[in-house]
């Protein structure tokens, strides 16, 4: 299931202006990436290039190309609708559905791909996710009460159990972790873990110790100045860019001297 991600000569545009310049990226299958860096470099802005979601913003456009084992997510008529089926995200805010309960908030994206379910295939389906995103034991008993109900990082995960029903190859994560409290985070730093013996996952976080935790390579990118384009500066193992970079700025970034 899980593929392998190859980013050829990427810009990335609001309108006219550059936000993202020149990114080369090789990610791996089942494996952990980080994205770092400053505010505005564009992380948020590159990470959603990689379903397409970056499109959704009227005016925005990429040139270059993003390749899944090899096919180009940008190729003439490649339908964006089904990359993101590939490729599924976890925003920074949990967003499970209110009204809705726990377990059509896990089959929300499969309906939403207007794929027909069994009833019995549908609470398998619901059981396997909210496993996938260690969540059953904790809502097993309620599946029918409303997703709102949960606490943050318990939505956090339904959001996880609801990207992974949709079976993607690739998880893209933008700071899951940032409205959370240190437990919660410590629940979806394992789940994250344990994710990537399935899926390619990519996460971005202001959070230097969880780079450090959860990722096998970590992709540092900055910015010269306002108004000019965030660019992929360094990327290496994760150990090598926390403890032997090979350009200053990453080692200033990582060290806590900027950003
Ligand atoms: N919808 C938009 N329209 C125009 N410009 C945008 C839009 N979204 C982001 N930008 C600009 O693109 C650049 C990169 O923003 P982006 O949100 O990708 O940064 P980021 O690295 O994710 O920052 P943060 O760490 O604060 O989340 C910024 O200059 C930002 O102002
Ligand atoms: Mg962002």
């Amino acid at each position: 299931m899980s593929k392998r991600i190859d980013v050829n000569d990427l810009n990335v545009y609001y309108g006219n202006f550059l936000a993202v310049e020149g990114v080369n990226i090789n990610i791996e299958p089942r494996s952990v990436t980080a994205f770092i860096g400053p505010s505005g470099c564009g992380k948020t802005t590159f990470l959603r290039t990689l379903n397409r979601m970056h499109e959704v913003t009227p005016g925005a456009s990429v040139k270059g190309e993003v390749l899944l084992d090899g096919e180009d997510l940008y190729g003439a008529g490649v339908d964006p609708v089904t990359v993101r089926t590939k490729v599924g995200m976890v925003f920074q805010r949990p967003n499970p559905f209110p009204t809705m309960s726990i377990r059509d908030n896990v089959l929300a994206g499969v309906k939403l791909n207007n794929k027909r379910i069994s009833k019995s295939d549908a609470s398998a389906l619901v059981e396997k996710s909210l496993r996938g995103a260690n969540l059953w034991n904790e809502v097993k008993d309620r599946l029918d009460k409303p997703g709102s109900g949960l606490s943050g990082g318990q939505q956090q995960r339904l959001c996880i159990a609801r990207a992974i029903a949709v079976q993607p190859e690739v998880i893209l994560m933008d700071e899951p972790c940032s409205a959370l409290d240190p437990i919660s985070t410590l629940a979806v730093e394992d789940l994250i873990n344990e994710l990537k013996s399935d899926f390619t996952v990519v996460i971005v976080t202001h959070n230097m110790q969880q780079a450090a935790r959860v990722s096998e390579k970590t992709a540092f990118f900055n910015i010269a100045g306002t108004g000019k384009p965030g660019k992929l500066i360094e990327y290496a193992e994760t150990t090598t860019i926390f403890n032997n970079p090979s350009v200053k700025a990453t080692e200033d970034y990582v060290s806590g001297r900027f950003g």
